[in-house]
């Protein structure tokens, strides 16, 4: 602990002379919430996808296999929907930072929506996956409301609740990002315009495998301040190490605690939690 402390005091030192942060989260920053990542060993996601049969863990992802087994996907969409879930210490930790004036952008791989369950605001959120905010007709782009898509998800006797179109009768998917499809324009739009801008990018809970998402911190300027918070060392961090990276090999709810505690903002962040 005292080690982590010494490791994070340039962050603390940024902070406090008012260098703003963007945020690149991953589903490591969930975990703690009960939602499960994708990639750990034992606990993760593609790990315990047996029962679904699929021919790679990943396809339950992916639009091709989509098209021709959509069941796979709507079995696990009964376990993760939003909703079930309330955001973590840090998520909490990145509401607080914004409260402070001191959050420039998070970009989230997470479709959990927990950033903007803990008060994120909606300016400064970029989902990259997508969310299941809005769904569409996988054929005719047909929108249907979230509430149709979960009435036909509840109803097993039709058509095993898999969600159809009212147009065309095609197969209706929420709007997160597939293997196989692109991100959404905020992504790029906003990033064209964050990148050059970073002053202070904190990494935390993501593997860093899936492009292209997993190519922002490398992205960012040689005055950025780079952090990463997760349980192991990955992609750019790892690559290509830059002197003044601050690689914290830990829980990530444990560092935006000991953070807030060097920056006396504990109470607020506890403040948060309790409400
Ligand atoms: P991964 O499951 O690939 O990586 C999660 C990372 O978080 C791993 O490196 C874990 O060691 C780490 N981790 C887990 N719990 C943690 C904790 N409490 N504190 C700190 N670190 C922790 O998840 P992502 O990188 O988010 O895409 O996966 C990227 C994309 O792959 C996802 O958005 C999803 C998936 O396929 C789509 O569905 C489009």
């Amino acid at each position: 602990s005292a080690d982590l402390e010494k490791k994070l005091r340039p962050l603390v030192d940024a902070i406090q002379s008012g260098k703003k942060i963007t945020f690149f989260n991953g589903a490591g920053v969930s975990t703690s919430a009960g939602i499960p990542d994708f990639r750990s060993p034992k606990t993760g996601l593609y790990a315990n996808l047996a029962k679904l049969d699929l021919p790679y863990a990943e396809a339950v992802f992916d639009i091709d296999y989509f098209r021709e087994n959509p069941k796979a996907f709507y079995t696990l969409t009964q376990e993760l929907y939003p909703g079930k879930f309330a955001p973590t210490k840090f998520h909490y930790f990145v509401k607080l930072v914004q409260d402070k004036k001191l959050l420039k952008r998070v970009y989230t791989q997470n479709i959990d929506t927990l950033e903007r369950l803990a008060g994120v605001e909606d300016e400064y959120i970029v989902e990259a996956h997508g969310s299941f905010a809005r769904n569409h007709c996988i054929d005719c782009s047909e929108e249907m409301s979230t509430e149709t898509l979960i009435e036909h998800m509840n109803n097993k006797d039709k058509n095993e609740g898999i969600p159809t179109c009212s147009a065309c009768k095609g197969y209706v998917k929420p709007d997160i990002v597939f293997f196989g499809e692109g991100l959404p324009s905020r992504f790029f739009d906003l990033w064209d315009e964050d990148s050059d801008e970073v002053e202070v990018a904190l990494v935390a809970g993501t593997s860093l495998t899936v492009y292209p998402f997993a190519s922002l911190p490398a992205e960012v300027g040689k005055k950025t301040l780079r952090v990463l918070v997760n349980k192991e060392n990955v992609g750019d961090f790892k690559a290509g190490k830059r002197r003044s990276d601050l690689v914290l090999l830990h829980d990530c709810d444990y560092v935006a605690e000991k953070l807030c505690e060097l920056l006396n903002w504990k109470d607020e962040l506890d403040a948060y939690i309790e409400e």
